[in-house]
């Protein structure tokens, strides 16, 4: 929570970091609303996390975001977590509380299913069957927030199967795991299809996907956003399925985390969005 005499400092730590938008994200806020405030990268090596986030409080901070490679091991550092991010074993997001214990909170399942609702109104849950590639940590928040949207079947292929299996294991819900060499038949009836692997990132190969058993009325999204049209969502534009990128969940992520460190609603405006994509 902002104190009135008090500046309103946020960052994210990472390791690497620079490449991080997150600062742009957040430091438009402070200037839309006219706030005294910045938000910082914060480059910490995984060694040093644990004194970073307990620093925060002395410093001043409200909290931070966590990105690769801290989500996991910082859930394990701070005093209290919800239990989303229990379940997705992972958090996105550290707010300091008045005593100055660290509460952790994983906001990118958030940031996905907002993601989605944007970019297809109407979008539901519950529409269909759910093709998930990709077993890591953002897929644990994406399939959660499937589940918790009410999907009916969630299809699950990882490269590495035995990892699926424990994500599928570890969320429970309507989880079947197939294997990566099925991922291509996978895809008939489905309803929406979501890459939640690092292929087809810039400095990776495209997802070695053939799109021909998925339906045109699929809708199909990319966690990756740099490059802003993945050679996944290219193709499934060229042949009529609606498409988004990942750039939304990084947006919306950020709103409960202003919620939590500062008591403010934000808003996701064409303007940021415009403001971010330039930057890719
Ligand atoms: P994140 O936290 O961003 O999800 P991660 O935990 O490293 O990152 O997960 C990366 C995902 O991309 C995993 O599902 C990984 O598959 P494996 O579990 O088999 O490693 C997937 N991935 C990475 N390189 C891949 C490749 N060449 N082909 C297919 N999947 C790949």
């Amino acid at each position: 929570m902002s104190h009135p005499d008090r500046f309103m400092l946020a960052g994210v730590m990472g390791w690497p970091v620079m490449h991080s938008r997150s600062p742009r994200l957040h430091n438009y806020w402070f200037e839309r609303y006219g706030l005294a405030g910045t938000y910082v990268p914060l480059a910490i090596k995984p060694e040093g996390l644990e004194k970073a986030l307990r620093a925060l409080p002395a410093l001043g901070f409200a909290g931070c975001n966590l990105t690769i490679p801290h989500k996991e091991q910082a859930l394990r550092i701070v005093d209290h977590a919800d239990d989303r991010a229990k379940r997705i074993g992972a958090i996105s997001c550290v707010t300091v509380n008045p005593d100055g214990s660290l509460t952790g909170t994983n906001n990118d399942w958030y940031g996905f299913v907002e993601n989605l609702r944007e970019a297809f109104p109407g979008w539901r849950g519950d529409a269909g069957p759910a093709v998930v590639i990709g077993a890591g940590g953002a897929s644990r928040a994406v399939v959660d927030a499937l589940i918790h949207e009410g999907a009916t079947e969630i299809r699950l292929i990882n490269r590495t199967r035995a990892r699926a299996q424990s994500l599928a294991d570890a969320l429970g819900g309507p989880v079947t795991v197939l294997d990566w060499d099925q991922r291509h038949s996978a895809l008939e009836g489905a309803a929406l299809l979501v890459n939640a692997t690092s292929q087809g990132m810039v400095g990776n190969p495209p997802l070695d996907l053939s799109l021909n058993a998925l339906p045109r009325t699929a809708a199909v999204c990319d966690i990756v956003y740099i490059p802003g049209e993945t050679p996944l969502l290219k193709a499934a534009r060229e042949r009529g399925n609606r498409t988004v990128n990942g750039l939304g969940m990084l947006l919306h992520q950020g709103r409960p985390a202003w919620r939590s460190w500062f008591d403010r609603e934000v808003e996701v405006t064409r303007e940021l969005r415009a403001l971010i994509e330039a930057t890719i």
